[in-house]
């Protein structure tokens, strides 16, 4: 195969039409004659029984035409989603503010928003859940607590020279895709449906709204060109509009659109999940973790949702890049009158990764040692000359049974600080810190270690169709979605490598649920690794088919024929791409076919979270260096320094793009992004005017990005690695190099006690 096309930095495949608006989404969709807007019935309050709904007031205004209530919904009128859990409107009971009760149908979208608050509810108060602890110590989980151990925890720590404990907590965030939900539900004739979607998953969509309709799968077509982020904001909460899009549809019987507004948008839909934690470590002198016991407090909101797989990744990543010989993980599913919380990039692995961290960081500065010296000490390590070799003689083998085969980590994070000069910074940095009175820096070097599947094995296979036309052009659509990551522009360029065609000739539709069927989720940041090796499975189908019959015009065998720049070569005569394509169709060759790909090798016990569950894990690395004002409590961070591994990449430009984006994205959520609820449940950080996001200003002036050069060691499309969500770990040095700030200035070597978004309150607390 030729790979002029894969491995170059090409422009993402919408980057035009996004620039000069010619993009569309679904919004921009023209709509159609009789279209009605929805807008929802929030819950004012965080717990109560409903007793009853009053909508004349809103169904008295000039252009309401509709109210949809629980009573609407033809079929189920429970949501289709994993734990079967989660009313699709609110019944008799409400459980957070912001629930959705019902919906308004308008004219015009304002008309309707207005009328939604003309809707009187009769509910009856009940005491509310707002803290995960309150809910572990009523045992209130909307799923039962997992256990994971190994060794013997508890008699190590009593035995070890060193134990830290301490309490934690970390922070949720919300999405903030730059596009708010959205789902425009069309009825078709004998109940057939389409629905367009800003979606992550058109095939839950589907079958979503199948359900709740009371059809077959086959009866609802779900389409999504692209998104304005998703950010695994849109993994199931997209399905929650589509379904509340189409029952009211099927009510008022025309097509509905439903936008939320985006103060609504922060009301009602999940975010990432807060964790609390409790832990007790036990060290030696020189820093090196001889046990570990960790009680994660998972927030999950009213209901299961993705709680579940989440709660189970922070588990997984619990160890990050460090080997925990004896260790005992709990981790309670806490049930709160809060928003679900779900899927964000990371997917519960960052909650893992940072209570590892924070411990690591202050073992370090309990015991006066460097904190890149204590997690190099830790680190997993496939060599007989490791430092503290277990009794077993190894130290690659994850608490969940995993043997870690494709560690880098020794190398790249020896790379990072050699290249980053983070000794001669730590030094240069302590002299700074000692002529500056207000102004304090810190500096922090940590690695990520992200696994890369979908936990759920079941979830990791991919489709994918090729078509390719009379004049050579080619048609590729497959099961994932794009939401600017650039998933379809990596396919595109597999595809046309695969044909040895130009990019140019290569174009990705629209995700259809009607072309792939049953996709999963576009996410795990398995996006390329699936549907690209789907797609060049199709491609190589139709490949195939050209060589037998050029070689049949030439008398050559089929391993003779290049396809390379749009030409097919064989040892007799070189002819265009195109035309062998017109020949092939004149002699009836299929130019067409599907491609269909599983990941191999993973396997896992889902009652005991043991086995592979990963196919490989990608690697990464961070030096970052902050400044904190110790009279206001601000923070800066100065400088950035990130060597990661994406494999062998397939477009350098957008997986840079993506680390970039993760790494700003991660120092977000730990430094400026505070959900605030108040004391009745009411998220009062519901716009950008209270919820702040870093903006261009809050980019670290210096921000290097490096490639590890290496392939993936697995057999993955193109030697790449999935790149989507580990960056975002990498803003845990963010974090670690403010605590490092803290310690600087208090200048007493104890521990740094804060909780996660380091916001300025926080951090004058933390100086005491
Ligand atoms: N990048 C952009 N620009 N927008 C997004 O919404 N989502 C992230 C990541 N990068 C996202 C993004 C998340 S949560 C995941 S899981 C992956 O992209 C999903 O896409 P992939 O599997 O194709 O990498
Ligand atoms: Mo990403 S959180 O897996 O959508």
């Amino acid at each position: 195969m030729s790979t002029t096309v894969c491995g170059t930095s090409l422009p993402h495949e919408s980057a035009v039409a996004q620039i000069t608006g010619a993009a569309t989404y679904v919004d921009d969709m023209p709509t159609l004659q009789g279209t009605l807007h929805a807008a929802p019935i929030l819950s004012p309050v965080a717990h109560g029984r409903l007793r009853g709904v009053d909508a004349s007031a809103a169904l008295a205004m000039p252009g309401v035409r509709h109210v949809v209530l629980a009573q609407d919904i033809p079929g189920d009128k429970i949501l289709a989603a994993f734990a079967h859990d989660e009313p699709v409107l609110a019944m008799d009971t409400v459980q957070h503010v912001g629930q959705v009760i019902g919906l308004i149908l308008a004219d015009e979208v304002m008309t309707a928003r207005h009328a939604a608050r003309l809707v009187k509810l009769d509910i009856d108060a009940l005491p509310a859940v707002l803290d995960p602890r309150e809910a572990h110590a009523r045992q209130s989980y909307v799923l039962p607590p997992v256990h994971v151990t190994r060794g013997e925890a508890g008699k190590v720590l009593q035995q070890s020279p060193h134990t830290l404990s301490g309490s934690f907590e970390v922070g949720g965030q919300e999405h903030f895709y730059l596009e708010g939900q959205i789902a425009y539900a069309i009825p078709h004739e004998q109940q057939q449906w389409v629905i367009h979607s800003s979606t992550q998953h058109p095939g839950e969509i589907q079958h979503w709204v199948a359900h709740a309709l009371g059809l077959s799968n086959h009866r609802v077509r779900v389409e999504c060109r692209r998104m304005g982020g998703g950010f695994g904001g849109k993994e199931t909460q997209a399905g929650h509009l589509a379904v509340w899009a189409a029952v009211a549809a099927h009510k008022a019987r025309c097509p509905v659109k439903l936008r939320l507004d985006r103060d609504d948008d922060f009301l009602i839909t999940g975010k990432r999940h807060p964790f609390a934690y409790d832990y007790t470590a036990g060290f030696d002198n020189d820093g090196q973790l001889l046990a570990l016991d960790l009680t994660l407090l998972v927030n999950c909101g009213f209901s299961a949702d993705l709680s579940g797989p989440v709660a189970d990744r922070a588990i997984f990543h619990s160890d990050n890049a460090y080997f925990l010989e004896h260790v005992a993980i709990h981790s309670y599913r806490c049930k709160t009158n809060l928003q679900s919380f779900t899927a964000f990039r990371g997917f519960g692995g960052p909650q893992g990764v940072i209570a590892i961290e924070t411990i690591l960081g202050d073992i370090a500065r309990h015991l006066g040692l460097d904190p890149l010296a204590v997690r190099l000490r830790n680190l997993y390590s496939d060599s007989a000359a490791a430092p503290g070799l277990t009794t077993s003689g190894r130290r690659d083998t994850t608490h969940y049974q995993m043997q870690v085969e494709d560690n880098i980590l020794e190398p790249l994070i020896t790379r990072l600080a050699d290249t980053s000069r983070y000794a001669q910074r730590r030094q240069a940095l302590a002299a700074w810190n000692a002529n500056s009175p207000v102004i304090k820096r810190g500096l922090a070097l940590t690695p990520v270690k992200f696994g890369i599947s979908f936990t759920a094995t079941l979830f990791n296979q991919a489709g994918a169709l090729v078509h390719v036309y009379t004049d050579g052009s080619v048609m590729v659509n497959h099961g994932g979605t794009e939401m600017g990551q650039g998933l379809h522009t990596k396919v595109a360029q597999v595809v046309a490598d695969e044909l040895g065609v130009p990019f140019a000739s290569v174009l990705v539709t629209a995700s259809d649920t009607a072309r792939v069927p049953n996709a999963s989720a576009t996410a795990a940041s398995s996006g390329t690794d699936l549907n690209g090796r789907a797609a060049q499975f199709a491609a190589r189908n139709v490949r195939q088919n050209l060589a037998a019959f050029v070689c049949g015009l030439d008398g050559c065998g089929a391993g003779e024929v290049v396809f390379h720049q749009g030409q097919v070569i064989t040892p007799k005569a070189t002819r265009a791409f195109t035309d062998v394509v017109g020949m092939a169709y004149a002699n009836r060759i299929q130019l067409w076919s599907d491609g269909f790909y599983r990941t191999p090798k993973i396997h896992y016990d889902k009652t005991t979270l043991t086995g592979r569950p990963f196919y490989y894990f990608a690697y990464g690395a961070s030096c970052t260096e902050v400044a904190i004002d110790t009279l206001t409590g601000e923070t800066r961070v100065l400088a950035v320094d990130i060597l990661h591994d994406v494999g062998h990449s397939i477009n350098p430009a957008i997986d840079i793009g993506q680390i970039e984006g993760g790494f700003v994205q991660g120092m977000g959520w730990l430094t400026s992004e505070e959900l605030v609820w108040n004391a009745q449940g009411k998220l009062a950080t519901h716009a950008p005017s209270t919820y702040k996001i870093p903006a261009t200003g809050d980019i670290p002036e210096h921000l290097k990005v490096d490639l590890w050069p290496e392939a993936n060691r697995e057999d993955n499309v193109f030697g790449s690695k999935a790149v989507g969500e580990p960056p975002f770990m990498l803003a845990i040095s963010v974090w670690e190099a403010i605590r490092d700030a803290v310690a600087q200035a208090r200048g007493d070597g104890q521990p740094v006690r804060m909780d996660a978004p380091a916001t300025p309150e926080r951090v004058l607390k933390a100086l005491g």
